[in-house]
């Protein structure tokens, strides 16, 4: 689509001269931003948090603004120091030191925020996990992570599984609970007994801080493993991408059980001592633009899926809320419609700034900068410090507008340093210096880079990024089941939505009911969001001779498409 280039926006950015940046760039002229810069010791807890609180004219600042439909809570960066110093001294009374993994799955809360840093507080790794994981979900990554403890509520209690979890020593229960059992520990009870200091952990930059379990085509979710060092490029990207000033409230609407939720969700916005909104409770176009006016937000980092419901919502929607305050808008996740930019343009006079990178990247990589004009369908260009190119499979690089592999040259401070008990996948990335991202893409002359679609079987159904293998484990664990063959179908809000294609067992036979029962078994056994929306029962499921699931004849069958090569077709 040939649409029209939206000029470079004018205002107070930082960065203003993106070439030379670039030219002139080095990671190491970030680290003076930071306390440790003298000592190499380092600890992203006390740069988020402690290092403002120490800071008299910060201190009584808001940090946090929570809202759910039932709760409303305002924590200042003091507060938030107290609050995670308590919780890591919890931490330590039950034996937890550096490189422990402790989890925590729970809905946003202040409760989380305190939790998220009094683990990193005492070095240990945290691992968020989304609320609205089912046991499947919570077993594979408590037992591949070997996580000592759990941070849960008594309500999420039900689907952390009572077996099969040995490393897994205590659980802390976020309210109130009956059940007396040696292996719960009560919040209230802990942090109210727990001494307001702590002596925070000095780790390395290379030390390990949080583990994001993520999908791929194959294979169980794979833990991508993050080190301190990170926080250079959340600052970074904090100021030149979300263009964060002092006076800022910020507000990022991703969970933190994904890795926007904490990148940019904790990490970016608090590294800049900005006021942090977090709102809990489902999606409502209502609710989102209240949210946004009711706080008076400035900067607001969101989702594709999220703003085309906004649009289907209509300006009627919008019209209704003061968003004056608002001035810079950012999206992340999947690519965002060149329809939604010239929205954007009418119902808020903003651009909406497209970032693209994954949950191993870390944090942004190519994005739309507020300096660079935006080219409407394009992700933009690579931030300074970053090289991105577009590669064949030899890793050969290819000129403008040829489609492969976008690939991003290695050494990057966020980039992820091993997938949890698998160092050789975390290799396989990597072709001549090059980490391969699994996109394919194509630049054109100017170095804008343009996402094309995945190049292996991973779906994104509303941003969300789903393994076909998970899904298809859990369809045939139901006793209907023979094989499952699952795809993502494009679908025009969603992104993509699940199509699972099943064989069924002798004995039971296609009706709605099974199909109903089915899709609701991969619901209520590993998450919502990845059960199918639409469920085909097929006599067989393409394989190929050594029983591979040809996922791409399905999809080709399933859009009409040319079915390409299929000579290892099983007969
Ligand atoms: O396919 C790309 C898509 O989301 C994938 C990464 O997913 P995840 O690790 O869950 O991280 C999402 C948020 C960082 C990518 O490989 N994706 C992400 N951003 C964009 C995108 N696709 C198109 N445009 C984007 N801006």
């Amino acid at each position: 689509m040939d649409m029209e280039k939206i000029p470079a926006r004018e205002g107070n950015h930082n960065l203003k001269d993106y070439e030379r940046a670039r030219q002139t760039f080095s990671w190491d002229s970030i680290k003076s931003n930071f306390s440790w810069f003298e000592t190499g010791k380092v600890n992203m807890a006390f740069e988020a948090v402690d290092r403002h609180a120490d800071n008299p004219d910060k201190k009584d600042q808001t940090a946090l603004l929570f809202s759910s439909p039932d709760r409303e809570e305002k924590l200042t960066f003091d507060d938030l120091r107290r609050e995670s110093n308590k919780f890591a001294n919890v931490l330590r009374k039950y034996g937890i030191k550096k490189g422990d993994r402790v989890f925590l799955f729970m809905p946003r809360s202040p409760e989380f925020y305190a939790s998220f840093f009094g683990i990193i507080k005492v070095g240990a790794i945290a691992g968020p996990l989304f609320e609205a994981f089912m046991e499947q979900a919570v077993r594979d990554r408590l037992q591949d992570s070997e996580a000592r403890m759990l941070i849960t509520t008594p309500d999420l209690l039900k689907r952390v599984p009572q077996a099969d979890l040995p490393a897994l020593e205590k659980i802390i229960l976020i309210g109130e609970h009956e059940e007396t059992v040696d292996q719960y520990i009560n919040y209230k009870v802990e942090m109210e007994a727990a001494a307001n200091e702590t002596e925070i952990e000095w780790v390395d930059l290379e030390d390990g801080m949080l583990l994001h379990y993520t999908s791929g085509s194959t294979g169980k979710p794979k833990g991508v493993y993050h080190v301190h060092n990170a926080m250079l490029q959340h600052y970074a990207t904090g100021d030149w991408v979300l263009d964060l000033k002092k006076n800022d409230i910020y507000w990022c609407t991703a969970d933190p059980g994904w890795v926007t939720g904490t990148s940019y969700g904790i990490f970016a916005p608090w590294l800049h001592g900005v006021t942090n909104v977090v709102r809990g409770g489902r999606f409502s176009p209502d609710d989102w633009y209240h949210t946004l006016g009711k706080y008076s937000v400035t900067v607001w980092y969101t989702a594709p899926t999220a703003l085309r419901k906004l649009v289907s919502a209509g300006k009627e929607t919008v019209e209704k809320y003061d968003l004056s305050a608002l001035r810079h808008i950012l999206s992340v996740g999947e690519p965002l419609n060149p329809e939604v930019i010239t929205w954007g343009l009418k119902a808020f006079e903003l651009r909406i700034h497209d970032t693209w990178w994954m949950t191993e990247t870390g944090a942004q990589l190519i994005v739309n900068l507020p300096c660079l004009e935006i080219r409407p369908g394009s992700m933009g260009k690579p931030i300074p410090g970053i090289e991105a190119t577009i590669i064949d499979n030899e890793g050969n690089e290819l000129p403008p507008y040829q489609m492969g592999n976008l690939a991003i040259k290695k050494g990057w401070p966020s980039m992820m340093r091993t997938v949890w008990n698998n160092h050789g996948k975390y290799e396989s990335y990597f072709i001549h210096g090059w980490y391969v991202s699994g996109d394919s893409a194509y630049k054109d002359e100017d170095g804008y880079f343009w996402f094309q679609g995945r190049l292996d079987d991973v779906i994104n159904t509303s941003g969300e990024r789903v393994g076909p293998f998970e899904v298809e484990s859990k369809l045939i664990e139901h006793p209907a089941v023979a094989e499952a063959g699952v795809i993502g179908k494009p679908h025009p809000e969603r992104g993509e939505i699940i199509k699972a294609f099943i064989t069924l067992n002798d004995g039971y036979e296609d009706s709605e009911a099974l199909r109903d029962e089915i899709r609701q078994f991969v619901k209520t056994g590993l998450s919502a969001h990845a059960a199918p929306r639409e469920l085909e029962v097929r006599d067989t499921i393409p394989k190929t001779r050594s029983g591979k699931i040809m996922r791409r004849l399905l999809k080709s069958w399933e859009l009409g498409l040319p079915t390409g090569d299929t000579s290892t077709l099983e007969e």
